[in-house]
């Protein structure tokens, strides 16, 4: 079975070929970060349009790679949400299209789904069941994953993301967007002991998230400061990372206690982190379990996670064939 997979959710537009039998046979990205920089975030229109330029010639990238042609695919697959209405409407146009044209299957694919199951794309790849921490732009969840559409969420942020945390952040300390990375980058060579910041819900004793407090304790400092110089800022993001990655950590050790279950999974764009994967590195030997990530590529948004699970709904679990674009969609 041979999959093409869409993903046009946000910033991202991805392609990819995803065939069951030979594993990933192309994939390509483009991304709009350049485009978006100067208005400091997404400008919605903006993407749906560049999204529109994108993707046909990405498919004709993708199908070059793998040496095949659009007669050779089985079934396409594209995000149909959450995400912004008019970008989704790209990649749900495109692929409809094309499986009308085709006559073959259009699978709609969840967006966090994608990224829950794109470290199955790697080796070694987790066995069912997991835990997956979703910590990406616009979600924080923590959820069991017992196999293909078995998904039971344990505990979600009460208001911003991880990641959104990240970048509103970094746009208080003056970084360019997305800040998460930059943030991260200047973090390492700060001195995460000068200032304490808060550890939002760290004892509340259940598996949700809240990160506007975080947030705002960042906003307050920058207020408090005489002067922002480079040493500071950089200070005021390893602080800023250590208390994300302490929260972070903790709930999900505690999901794998509460669950009894023996492997992690991350996914999302936070999941790039690397002060986050030592932290949960160090914590699976010291807890025994054992912990997974997607190849870097493919924490943030890309069209082979949208491939694989769309082919993994194809193999194992219920998928409609509908038309849809769905901004709001809970998993
Ligand atoms: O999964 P993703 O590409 O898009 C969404 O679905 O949201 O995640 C993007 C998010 C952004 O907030 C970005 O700042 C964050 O992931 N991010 C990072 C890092 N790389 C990307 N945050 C912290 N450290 C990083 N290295
Ligand atoms: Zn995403």
């Amino acid at each position: 079975m041979l999959v093409l997979g869409i993903e046009s959710s946000c910033d991202e537009t991805g392609v990819a070929l995803f065939d069951t039998e030979r594993g990933l046979l192309a994939h390509r990205l483009h991304s709009q970060i350049a485009m978006h920089t100067e208005y400091g975030g997404v400008v919605p229109e903006l993407a749906s349009r560049d999204h529109i330029r994108r993707v046909l010639p990405l498919t004709e990238a993708c199908m070059a790679e793998a040496g095949l042609t659009l007669a050779n695919i089985d079934a396409v697959a594209y995000t149909a949400g959450p995400g912004l209405a008019g970008a989704l409407l790209v990649g749900a146009s495109v692929a409809n299209a094309l499986g009308f044209a085709l006559q073959k299957p259009v699978i709609d694919v969840h967006h966090l789904e994608g990224h829950l199951l794109s470290p199955l794309l790697s080796e070694p790849r987790p066995q069912f069941p997991f835990i997956a921490l979703l910590v990406s732009g616009g979600h924080t969840q923590l959820m069991a994953v017992r196999g293909i559409g078995q998904y039971e969420l344990l505990g979600e942020t009460v208001d911003d993301a991880a990641g959104e945390a990240f970048d509103k952040s970094a746009k208080l300390l003056g970084l360019g967007y997305p800040g998460g990375p930059a943030l991260s980058k200047l973090a390492d060579q700060g001195d995460a002991t000068r200032f304490k910041l808060p550890r939002p819900m760290l004892h509340s004793g259940d598996l949700d998230f809240s990160f506007s407090g975080l947030k705002t304790a960042v906003l307050n400092l920058v207020k408090q400061q005489a002067e922002l110089d480079e040493k500071t800022v950089a200070d005021i993001c390893a602080a800023f990372q250590e208390a994300m990655v302490e929260v972070l950590l903790k709930k999900c050790v505690a999901a794998l206690k509460q669950t009894g279950m023996q492997r992690l999974v991350i996914a999302g764009g936070v999941g790039a982190n690397k002060q986050l994967r030592n932290a949960l590195d160090d914590a699976a030997k010291r807890h025994r379990f054992e912990v997974f990530y997607p190849p870097l590529a493919l924490c943030t948004d890309n069209g082979a996670m949208i491939a694989f699970a769309g082919a993994m709904r194809l193999k194992f679990a219920a998928h409609s064939y509908s038309y849809n674009a769905r901004p709001r969609w809970d998993l």
